[in-house]
């Protein structure tokens, strides 16, 4: 272990205390920081505090993070810092302990109809795929259609183009068993923009392939911001993946430590 200071929190967590990286002062001086006008913000949270009640673990303290509409934003901090706690947090995964999340400036707590709302307007991409093993790659893309009340005939042409779209045009009937799990991971990001969410919720998407997937993985991502303007929030331990967002937020110990613009 390089770093003496890794050491064992009050609750048996582990943690390597950081501070900012020198090149993320640099970032910060270079690019500080502006404030994002009201109407671009797409999420907002508001002192967001998770705890929870297995061991009375403060996974959130007073969060308040802003992402703007268009932003690809990267999440990155050491293991149990409450990156996939905040990240379930903004696609209403999970409740809040305390504290507001603001989509489109209203509040998520008083959604009328939250599961419409995870539905339709969020995208989920996760580190193991979550595909499901015995539906066909374009029967899992189509999952989500349900919700949107896609005709059949409908739901089957969108998830061919859209498998098209991630490079997966000849596997519409494969199993998720038998794809690659570069494929498997391109499958799930069909799935998850095919009701064209606003906003794309990214946890650890690379964290399970190697170094060519992962990069067709990012590349697609980059792609999706770039092209489609999407807003994505990933979470990920990578610097160099990490680097592709446009900002970084670093949190430590349930807070958000630090947040800079990439240069
Ligand atoms: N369901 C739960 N019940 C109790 N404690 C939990 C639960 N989920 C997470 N935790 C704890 O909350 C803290 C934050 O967890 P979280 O999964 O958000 O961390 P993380 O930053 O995503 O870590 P990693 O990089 O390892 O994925 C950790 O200490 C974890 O042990
Ligand atoms: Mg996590």
């Amino acid at each position: 272990m390089t770093n003496s200071t890794v050491g064992a929190l009050g609750d048996g967590r582990y943690h390597t205390p950081q501070r900012p990286s020198p090149r993320d002062v640099i970032r910060a001086q270079l690019r500080p920081e502006m404030p994002t006008p009201a109407a671009n913000v797409l999420i907002r949270t508001d002192r967001l505090c998770k705890t929870y009640p297995d061991g009375a673990v403060n996974a959130l303290i007073d969060v308040d993070v802003e992402i703007g509409r268009g932003e690809f934003v990267a999440i990155t901090g050491p293991s149990g810092c409450g990156k996939s706690t905040l990240l379930n947090l903004l696609g209403a995964l999970d409740t809040p302990t305390s504290g507001e999340i603001y989509f489109a400036g209203e509040p998520l707590s008083q959604s009328a109809d939250i599961d419409a709302f995870r539905a339709r307007r969020v995208g989920y991409i996760f580190q193991s795929f979550h595909l499901l093993p015995t539906l066909t790659a374009a029967e899992n893309v189509q999952l989500p259609m349900f919700e949107a009340g896609e005709s059949p005939t409908a739901r089957a042409r969108k998830a061919c183009e859209l498998l098209e779209s991630v490079g997966l045009g000849h596997r519409l009937h494969h199993h998720p068993p038998k794809l690659s799990v570069g494929e498997r991971q391109r499958v799930a990001i069909a799935r998850a923009i095919s009701n064209s969410p606003e906003l794309l919720l990214a946890d650890e998407p690379t964290g399970n392939l190697d170094t060519k997937n992962a990069f067709e993985v990012l590349e697609l991502l980059s792609h999706l911001h770039r092209d489609r303007g999407m807003t994505i929030v990933m979470v990920t331990h990578g610097p160099e993946i990490a680097d592709r967002a446009q900002r970084i937020v670093r949190m430590l110990d349930g807070r958000v430590e630090s947040t800079a613009a990439t240069v």
